[in-house]
């Protein structure tokens, strides 16, 4: 399973790859608006930072104005941008137009079977279903995880399901358990991912009895 980074915090992005794990990044209006920094500036520096896949989401609501938007994202970095593209009929459309193209696109808040069906069938190179935010709805997000890599595996979909909204180390687990291609994962869990409390005490205890050791 690929590890994105879930923000688009460039120091967070630099770390996260000096320690192997992120394969890529996924980014939306509220984590840019999270840096202070312009659009632009974003843009340039994580592309800069990130060695894979670079999800940027585009503004507009209407099909023509999300295509424009797209081929702009989409010629900054034809290898690494991924166009981020809301579950909607106009969202869709300009999906199938993208994917004639050859621009990759994430189509983004997915919160059913059907809605990721749909995205696949357009020609989607991924989708996002959220699984925090099902969660929060007392609904169980992981489910429809399992239900859309079914419904993929059936027909045999090249779409690849990133697992977005994640809360906590165990979103990633069962994401990974479960098959999922992609994991994008805060910072913050990311940390949490790397933590047992039996390894920092074997790591003090290891330390103690060593300096029992006589020296040379
Ligand atoms: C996915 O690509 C989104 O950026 C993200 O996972 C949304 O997560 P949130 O529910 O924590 O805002």
């Amino acid at each position: 399973m690929k590890f994105f980074l879930d923000t688009a915090d460039v120091e967070q992005l630099r770390k996260a790859v000096e320690m192997g794990v992120c394969d890529g990044a996924t980014t939306n209006p509220s984590l840019v608006a999270r840096t202070g920094k312009p659009f632009e500036q974003v843009i340039r520096e994580v592309l800069d930072v990130v060695p894979g896949p670079v999800s940027l989401e585009v503004l507009s609501l209407d099909t023509e104005g999300m295509v424009a938007e797209a081929r702009d994202l989409h010629q900054r970095n034809p290898e690494k941008v991924v166009v981020k593209i809301p579950m909607t009929p106009d969202g869709i459309r300009a999906v199938k137009i993208l994917a004639g193209e050859g621009v990759k696109t994430n189509v983004t808040l997915i919160f059913s079977p059907a809605q990721a069906l749909i995205a696949a069938k357009a020609g989607a190179t991924y989708v996002s279903p959220f699984v925090g935010r099902l969660d929060d709805i007392s609904h169980q997000g992981m489910d429809l995880v399992q239900d859309i890599l079914t419904i993929f595996a059936n027909y045999d979909f090249d779409t690849q399901v990133i697992v977005a909204s994640i809360r906590h180390p165990m979103h990633v687990v069962e994401a990974a358990i479960m098959g999922a291609d992609v994991a994008t994962i805060p910072f913050a869990v990311i940390e949490k991912l790397f933590k047992h409390p039996l390894t920092d005490i074997g790591i003090e205890r290891f330390l103690k009895d060593f300096s029992r050791v006589p020296k040379d």
